[in-house]
């Protein structure tokens, strides 16, 4: 009876009853509270964001769940079941060992899935939660769930890579922020955002990862660009990311940033224009090639219009004459 009762527990309380022991764990491990102290975290955040630690164990969670057997603990991504060539010999241990947690919710509060880091040095640098049934990573944001409110009284919300940008600047006061979780910015990410806010702003690392993060994001976006919504990219310094410039910088900085983040529109012509010798007819043309399909993204709108004035006067073009060539004004094939 134990066993079939442990067969149908719901996946939403496996990861709760972990998420719980995990928090627990956590005020017991000194080297965990010192590392996130080290990050410049209180207490009042990592409660806030259910931050916990799991012990270096192959099996901690044996002791919130008495059936460790139990097929939902694989099925939420929490164990890994290994077994040998001929599937024989099943040894079943814990996916996350010794990694400060970071619990993942979905728009009820509920615990979807983990994030867990290692302290300090070590590979890979985060785990994560497998896809499973409650959890698809190219569809959640980090940090929504605790952020809505804030969104809403910021008037706009922050897109960061990754989980410590979002707690770090919570913690320093933009708890507007969520996070993508490294993955590229997906249509339904921009949904998503679009549903809170009609202000988002892109905050990506200052590195090469994160300005191809930033294209990304952009190419998500156009389809969505309308008059109505703004959509802004805030470039670091190289060398940082969200969480090491507020840090080092301070609040104040960081509103700066905020205030100078580059329109939509600005970020696009910039991309088109970028590698194109201007002075001459190809590199011109080429400009006008780059950005053919990125117009052609986004809706008709007084947005598209400017931004094909800014091309034509780049390119030495009438705008009229880019709308013809780019077939702006034909129905858009389905
Ligand atoms: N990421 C991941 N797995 C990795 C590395 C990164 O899932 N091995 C995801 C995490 O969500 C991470 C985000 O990508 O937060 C951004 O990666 P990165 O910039 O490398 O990490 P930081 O968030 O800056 O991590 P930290 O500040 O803790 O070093
Ligand atoms: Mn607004
Ligand atoms: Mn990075
Ligand atoms: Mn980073
Ligand atoms: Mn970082």
């Amino acid at each position: 009876r134990a066993a079939l009762q442990a067969q149908s527990m719901a996946l939403s309380d496996a990861m709760r009853i972990a998420c719980d022991f995990y928090r627990q764990n956590l005020r017991s491990a000194p080297q965990a509270i010192t590392y996130l102290q080290g990050r410049g975290l209180t207490g009042e955040i990592a409660a806030k964001f259910g931050l916990g630690y799991v012990a270096d164990n192959w099996d901690s969670l044996r002791a919130v769940f008495p059936d460790y057997e139990a097929m939902a603990l694989v099925e939420c991504g929490l164990v890994i079941d290994r077994t040998d060539e001929e599937g024989n010999n099943r040894k079943r241990y814990d996916r996350f060992r010794d990694r400060i947690m970071f619990p993942i919710r979905n728009a009820k509060g509920q615990v979807i899935g983990f994030g867990g880091r290692v302290l300090g040095q070590g590979e890979p640098k985060y785990l994560n939660s497998p896809e499973t049934p409650l959890f698809q990573k190219g569809n959640e944001l980090y940090g929504l769930f605790e952020a809505r409110q804030a969104i809403r009284e910021a008037g706009y919300v922050l897109v960061t890579e990754g989980y410590m940008d979002v707690v770090a600047l919570a913690q320093l006061g933009f708890p507007q922020a969520v996070a993508t979780l490294g993955t590229a910015c997906t249509a339904t990410h921009v949904h998503k955002l679009l549903r809170q806010t009609d202000h988002v702003i892109f905050s990506f690392d200052g590195d090469n990862a994160g300005r191809r993060a930033a294209r990304r994001a952009l190419d998500a976006c156009l389809p969505h660009a309308t008059d109505n919504k703004i959509i802004k990219f805030l470039f670091l310094p190289k060398e940082h990311d969200p969480d090491s410039y507020v840090r080092e910088f301070g609040h104040e900085a960081f509103e700066q940033q905020v205030r100078d983040a580059m329109p939509l529109s600005q970020f696009l012509l910039n991309e088109v224009s970028g590698e194109s010798d201007l002075s001459t007819h190809e590199g011109r043309a080429r400009v006008q090639f780059d950005a053919k399909p990125l117009i052609q993204a986004m809706p008709p709108s007084s947005l598209r219009l400017q931004i094909v004035r800014g091309l034509a006067q780049l390119t030495q073009s009438a705008p009229t004459e880019i709308e013809s060539l780019f077939e702006l004004s034909k129905p858009v094939a389905r």
